[in-house]
């Protein structure tokens, strides 16, 4: 079967999850941690080439400051509790978005398994982490600008493949599948560029309750929509 090589996914509804159980929100993000790990084994099941979770965006970092904190902890823990996992399972880490920003602990984790499973050959799962869609573009522009200004970049040779290769995502084919889990039916500055033509799948469960059989639900869904890129189905 036709299985999407790239699936991106907004796990969005950890706050409401805890909420809705009398917890407090930090509660959801720890039960998140668990999704993240059914659905990246999951996709790994299925041959997905390319996973791109949604884990803090830069608009995030305006949250409280003790939920930032949270996050950021769960983050470093996550890293150093997963890495034998996922070097097992030949995994490569990659990571998308302003990663200085970071504290200097998730830099130094995310950077040890990103090295260490630079050579895996399975799946590429992808963190974006202080991402914001608009902001990738913006500096894309200004180092496209600087180049043609210098004269590295020639404004007759533009084509589309220049401005992929000064995107976070210069090494990452474009979405098949956009997952958003808690009912919202919104990008949040997501890979704007990136999901140009990708199949949209919105689900109201909320991240912590997204199982594997809900990822193969979205993959199955995939299966039976007719991608024409502007053509006529006939044309296909
Ligand atoms: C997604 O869940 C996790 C992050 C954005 C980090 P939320 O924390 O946004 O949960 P809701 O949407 O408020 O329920
Ligand atoms: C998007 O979720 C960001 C992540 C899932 C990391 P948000 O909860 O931040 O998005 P909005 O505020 O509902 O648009
Ligand atoms: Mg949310």
């Amino acid at each position: 079967m036709n299985t999407p090589n790239h699936v991106a996914i907004i796990m969005d509804g950890n706050g409401r999850w805890a909420e809705q159980k009398g917890m407090p929100r930090e509660f959801g993000h720890q039960n998140g941690v668990r999704s993240v790990k059914k659905i990246v084994e999951e996709a790994n099941k299925h041959k997905v080439k390319y996973l791109t979770l949604f884990a803090f965006s830069v608009e995030n970092w305006e949250r409280p400051s003790y939920e930032v904190e949270t996050l950021m902890r769960l983050l470093v823990e996550t890293l150093r509790d997963e890495f034998e996992d996922l070097f097992n399972n030949n995994i490569r880490l990659n990571a998308i978005g302003d990663v200085k920003s970071l504290p200097n602990e998730v830099r130094y984790e995310l950077g040890k398994i990103i090295n260490n499973t630079k050579d895996n050959t399975g799946m590429t799962l992808t963190l974006a982490l202080s991402y914001g869609g608009k902001q990738e573009i913006f500096k894309a522009v200004k180092e496209i600008s600087e180049k043609v200004k210098n004269e590295i970049i020639c404004l007759d040779n533009f084509d589309d493949s220049i401005i992929n290769d000064h995107l976070y995502t210069k090494n990452l084919p474009d979405v098949d599948l956009l997952i958003r889990t808690s009912g919202e039916q919104r990008i949040s500055n997501f890979l704007l560029w990136q999901i140009a033509y990708a199949e949209l799948y919105f689900t109201k469960k909320y991240w912590p309750d997204f199982s594997e059989e809900d990822f193969t639900d979205a993959i199955i869904e995939y299966q039976k929509r007719e991608r024409r890129f502007g053509k006529t189905s006939k044309q296909l």
